[in-house]
């Protein structure tokens, strides 16, 4: 499925449908090249969860956790890591338990696709907007439109 994302206001309007949507083990995977809007998304799914303050993007510090939100949620950039098997020692596993995650450049940590509670979204730049191609696992099937 292909999502059109021609300004901010549209990045805001799909990561309030993803937040609708979201539960506790999900994973929202988020490819595409730096400046696509990976983490603008981000921004706007854990905003329409409800989480008022800042969401810096955790480019250096490679994991960041909102607890004040529901599902509780862990913002991830895996962009810095050189091997997938640093996720281990990362706690990625600890991180994730009763929360749900949301993945920048998630190839960097082995993927997640296989997962069937991950939302795949590949971002890529069209004219001065988005376009976002969406693969729902198969968890998200019933309550993914
Ligand atoms: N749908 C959109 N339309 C236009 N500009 C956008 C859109 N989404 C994001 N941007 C802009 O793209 C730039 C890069 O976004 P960012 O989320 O930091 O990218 P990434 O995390 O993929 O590197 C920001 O200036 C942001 O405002
Ligand atoms: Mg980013």
């Amino acid at each position: 499925m292909t999502v059109d994302l021609p300004d901010l206001a549209a990045m805001d309007a799909f990561g309030a449908r993803i937040a609708a949507a979201l539960q506790a083990g999900d994973v929202v995977a988020l490819s595409g090249d730096l400046g696509t809007g990976k983490t603008t998304l981000a921004r706007a799914i854990i905003g329409a969860l409800g989480h008022t303050g800042e969401v810096p993007s955790p480019t250096y510090t490679i994991i960041e956790t909102y607890d004040d939100v529901s599902p509780p949620l862990v913002h991830a950039d895996f962009y810095r890591l050189e091997d997938p098997a640093e996720v281990n020692e990362l706690g990625l596993e600890d991180y994730r338990a009763g929360a749900a995650l949301i993945a920048e450049w998630p190839d960097h940590a082995g993927g997640f696709a296989h997962e069937p509670a991950c939302l795949a979204i590949t971002l890529k730049k069209v004219g001065d907007g988005r376009e976002a191609v969406v693969t729902a696992g198969e968890t998200w099937q019933g309550r993914w439109r």
